[in-house]
């Protein structure tokens, strides 16, 4: 890989950064993601972890910690952590959402079976809080525990607000601060924790990962609807999940009378056949709702990478920052 900062996305640099402790990560998943006594345990977890992932939630972890000055062996466990967690959720996630593809594989719920996806769901969460509890730290613990309660509010507040046509940009904004952003906070606060960093940067460093996480889901919402084959995932999900994400709510919004009879029938009712994800996509585009929720993520990007201005001055600061303009000009 040239190391070229015009070629070389940001985090790949951020991963070319943290090259020795990111070995250190995967090697205690790779440990950690196996049981003695359940031989579907490792094939379901194999399947997923070694589909790769762009690995953004641990490397937000080492890079914060290490940001911070610290340079004791726990920033790998709880990096390992958070992946683990954000793992467990995708089995989940993948369930709930009736998803076929992930990380460009068929998902464990179409290869084996929800049931299975459950299960070593729960047995991932389980290995994450070992893994925290070998840090020591109480306020560790508690960090990632509410972010693991807030990631499970976000998706069932979402599971409640779909199909609802009625659902306003500020219910939205609290399933994506739920679903993802707190997982991202989490991960960026406890790097901080760890090290022992002052206040003043640990709540930086809060913010920062909160905002990263809103511009992230946001930029997937909008993947759903335009994302190529890098995406790993199928186009369309949300869409037949009747899910109203940011593009959807402003559209819905700004529709005429034939437009709101569409979302009615397709999201309202769930009645779609063939040519309505098309169609959908037109609405879309004519009332410019793809571009407005890209310039929504924009903003909150702006916000986190502010909010990096309380950290000391470092390539890995300049490189975070980085992540912030890369979460909204992803195109995987
Ligand atoms: C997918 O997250 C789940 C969302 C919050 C949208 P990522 O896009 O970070 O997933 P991987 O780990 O890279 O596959
Ligand atoms: C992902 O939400 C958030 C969690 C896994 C908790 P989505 O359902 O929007 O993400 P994808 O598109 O399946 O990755
Ligand atoms: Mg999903
Ligand atoms: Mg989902």
């Amino acid at each position: 890989m040239s190391l070229d900062h015009a070629e070389v996305k940001p985090h790949e640099r951020l991963a070319a950064a943290l090259a020795d402790d990111l070995a250190a990560v995967n090697a205690l998943i790779r440990e950690r993601m196996a049981s003695e006594h359940a031989p579907r345990i490792p094939e379901v977890t194999a399947h997923l972890i070694e589909a790769g992932g762009k690995r953004i939630r641990p490397m937000l972890t080492l890079a914060a910690a290490r940001l911070c000055g610290y340079d004791g062996p726990y920033h790998v466990h709880l990096a390992a952590t958070v992946e683990f967690i954000h793992t467990a959720t995708l089995l989940h996630d993948d369930v709930v959402d009736e998803s076929g593809q992930r990380r460009g594989r068929p998902t464990a719920n179409l290869l084996w079976d929800n049931k299975s996806s459950v299960l070593v769901g729960d047995y991932l969460f389980a290995r994450s809080f070992q893994l925290m509890v070998e840090t020591g730290s109480i306020r560790v613990l508690d960090i990632l525990a509410n972010a693991a309660a807030t990631i499970a509010e976000g998706e069932v507040l979402q599971l409640t607000a779909a199909q609802d046509l009625a659902t306003l940009e500020d219910t939205y904004l609290k399933i994506v601060r739920g679903k993802t952003a707190a997982l991202f906070s989490a991960a960026t606060e406890v790097g901080g924790v760890i090290a022992g960093a002052p206040e003043g940067r640990v709540r930086a460093l809060h913010t920062y990962g909160d905002a990263l996480g809103i511009a992230f889901q946001m930029v997937d919402d909008l993947l759903d609807w335009t994302g190529g084959a890098g995406i790993g995932k199928n186009i369309g999900d949300d869409f037949r999940e009747r899910k109203l994400t940011l593009p959807v709510i402003r559209a819905v919004a700004a529709a005429d009378s034939t437009e709101w009879a569409f979302w009615v029938r397709t999201i309202g009712k769930g009645k779609q056949g063939e040519g309505d994800l098309e169609q959908a996509l037109e609405l879309l585009r004519r009332h410019g709702t793809l571009e407005s929720t890209r310039d929504t993520a924009l903003g909150w990007a702006a916000e986190g990478k502010a909010a990096l201005a309380a950290l000391p001055d470092d390539p890995l600061r300049d490189m975070l920052m980085d992540m912030a303009d890369y979460v909204v000009a992803r195109i995987t």
